[in-house]
């Protein structure tokens, strides 16, 4: 086993500077005088005798003394000549007025699975961007798990070509050293007893070299069928005790958590036999995502908005998660999975839960949670026969997608000539409570649809009186659509007189994109998940009763399905929006899908 690396006595980072302080208040009539500044500070996670201490740090910090401090009598001398302006420090307007993060305590992370795809692609890239932000503590460290046969040179060098291809900023060579020196690997099979005992020892060998406090994070990024013997593995060895003194233990679980209501309810007993709920946070990725966590902003810190969200002025909701990809190399695990596990399962039923909720009384993990499962449980079961109404499947054929022939899933890798596996499904749900009760939530997901999408559209209901019925264009019923991915952003829809001395009447859109209006790129929704766990806040993760509650919709859809005969598959060609009874189940409302 390799040791892991001697302590790095300097600053791991680029030291950040402290958040800039406004000067003291200048007594009335004393004109403020040309202050010396501040020494700039390293940031507190970073300062060499950092230890526990939460730390901030926030992009927008400004040197010293920013432009504003300087009073109007000072411009005005400025501008006459009489005294040298200073000159302002660049800052990002934008960003100002934004919550300064936290940096975690000190802990190390274990990534088992750390030699799979995911790690490599997310989970690596995701911690050397925040290692890159100063984010991460100065005292942490991390262990890779896996089984190939790699020292933590050997796995340095890869995690390192893995960043080349996979940074979503690419990283300074002297940062992307210091975060590689930080990685250790330490190989074992997680059957094996043996593996664990050395993993606990080495551990114990990080916390005495680093003086570390015996915090860990545990992250599961392996196939779901390892999940239980880790757990089990985690227990036997102890390293789950939150004992006095011996620092937080939290597990991270990635998805799909269960393939079935009684595979999930299976694995939340094999996880809570050794972790209790508060150390557990279960990911689903699209919770991370900035549009998604903006939902909550939206509803619930603008006035306008919430009266109007309910089943009296709301005429049904659509929600999409197109993607323009295939199976990829990925054809076996979709074989297995399909679109109503994959997607259906979690994300689309999360975001149900994020539009449909009550507003909660506060904004910590469990107030929020609760309200995401009362919707959950308020969505009417799904029977049989509901199933043969409420809910199309489909599958693509051969097809075009963006002017280029593209294969049908039958003919991927991997994926059986006669696949009766779904990559598309429609869904059409009622949330049965006071607020919802009659509006229909109509969900749709698929590969190889025309473009990658991720859109939330709330439609409202028509005007009562339709006093503009004989113009030349009736106004179109209000919609707000809120864009998951790509140009994220929220746009409304609104009739308006056309210009002239006609009284026509054109649909026209307000439009707020991410990008223009903040003019930051959004963090991937991994740093954002990963920061969390460590900070220790599980608002964005999944409790075991809502994994449980979603699985409860999923589940019986996916058991009437064995029965039922599958529809003549395929039914769509790759390129297209779907099946046509997609069309049919909304258009039978008198509705349509919405154009995206
Ligand atoms: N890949 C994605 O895009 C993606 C997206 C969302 C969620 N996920 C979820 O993330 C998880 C991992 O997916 P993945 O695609 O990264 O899987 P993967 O490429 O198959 O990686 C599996 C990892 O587990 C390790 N492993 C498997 N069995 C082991 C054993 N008995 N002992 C020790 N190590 C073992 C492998 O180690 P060796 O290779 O060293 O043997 C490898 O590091 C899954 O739950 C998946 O659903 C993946």
């Amino acid at each position: 086993m390799a040791k892991a690396p001697a302590k790095t006595k300097a600053p791991v980072h680029a030291p950040k500077r402290a958040p800039a302080k406004a000067p003291p208040t200048a007594p009335l009539k004393t004109p403020p005088k040309a202050s010396p500044k501040p020494p700039l500070q390293p940031h507190p996670s970073h300062h060499p005798a950092g230890g526990g201490q939460m730390g901030e740090a926030d992009e927008t910090m400004v040197p010293a003394v920013a432009a504003d401090a300087l009073s109007i009598r000072d411009m005005r001398l400025a501008r006459d000549g009489h005294r040298k302006r200073r000159a302002a420090p660049a800052r990002n307007p934008l960003r100002e007025g934004l919550r300064l993060e936290r940096v975690p305590d000190p802990h190390t992370m274990v990534i088992f699975g750390a030699t799979g795809d995911l790690s490599h692609r997310k989970v690596f890239p995701a911690l050397a961007q925040l290692w890159r932000t100063n984010l991460l503590p100065a005292d942490w460290m991390l262990v890779a798990v896996g089984r190939r046969p790699y020292d933590d040179d050997s796995f340095r060098e890869e995690i390192g070509r893995s960043l080349d291809q996979w940074s979503r900023v690419p990283l300074e060579p002297e940062a992307e050293r210091q975060f590689l020196e930080r990685i250790v690997y330490h190989r074992g099979d997680f059957a094996d007893d043996a593996a664990f005992d050395g993993l606990t020892k080495r551990l114990i060998e990080i916390d005495h070299a680093h003086g570390m406090p015996g915090n860990y994070l545990f992250y599961l990024a392996t196939q779901p069928s390892a999940f239980g013997t880790i757990v089990g593995q985690l227990g036997r060895s102890g390293l789950d005790h939150e004992r006095h003194g011996a620092g937080w233990r939290r597990i991270v679980i990635e998805k799909p958590f269960g393939r079935d209501l009684d595979s999930a309810k299976r694995l939340n007993r094999e996880v809570g036999k050794v972790f209790r709920e508060s150390q557990v946070y279960r990911i689903d990725h699209y919770l991370g995502k900035e549009t998604v966590r903006n939902l909550l902003v939206f509803r619930f810190s603008n006035g306008i908005f919430e009266p109007l969200w309910n089943r009296r002025y709301v005429d049904h909701v659509q929600i999409t998660v197109a993607e323009s990809i295939g199976v990829e190399e990925r054809g076996a695990f979709y074989e297995e999975t399909g679109a109503t596990r994959d997607v259906l399962q979690n994300h689309l039923l999360q975001l149900v839960s994020l539009v449909a909720m009550e507003p909660p009384a506060t904004f910590d993990a469990d107030a929020l949670r609760d309200e995401k499962v009362k919707v959950l449980r308020a969505i009417d079961p799904f029977t049989r026969s509901s199933v043969e109404q409420n809910v199309v499947r489909g599958q693509y054929g051969p097809g075009w997608v963006a002017a280029q022939p593209v294969k049908g899933y039958r003919e991927e890798d991997d994926v059986d000539p006669l696949s009766e596996t779904e990559t598309y499904i429609a869904a059409r749900l009622q949330v049965d409570d006071w607020r919802w009760s009659g509006v229909p939530f109509y969900l749709r997901t698929g590969k190889r649809l025309p473009k990658r999408a991720s859109e939330i559209a709330i439609q409202f209901s028509g005007v009562p009186h339709r006093l503009f019925a004989d113009t030349v264009t009736d106004p179109q019923p209000n919609l707000l659509a809120i864009r998951i991915q790509p140009d994220e952003g929220i746009l409304l829809r609104f009739g308006s007189k056309v210009p002239g001395l006609g009284m026509e009447i054109r649909t026209v859109n307000m439009d707020f994109t991410y990008g223009s209006a903040f003019s930051v790129d959004a963090p991937d929704a991994y740093e954002t998940l990963i920061l969390d766990s460590m900070l220790g806040d599980a608002s964005l993760f999944t409790r075991a009763d809502e994994v449980e509650a979603a699985w409860s919709i999923a589940s019986p859809i996916l058991d009437a399905w064995i029965d039922e005969p599958a529809p003549t598959l395929p039914n769509y060609a790759a390129g297209t929006w779907g099946p046509e009874a997609a069309d049919a189940l909304i258009e039978r409302d008198g509705r349509r899908w919405r154009r995206i």
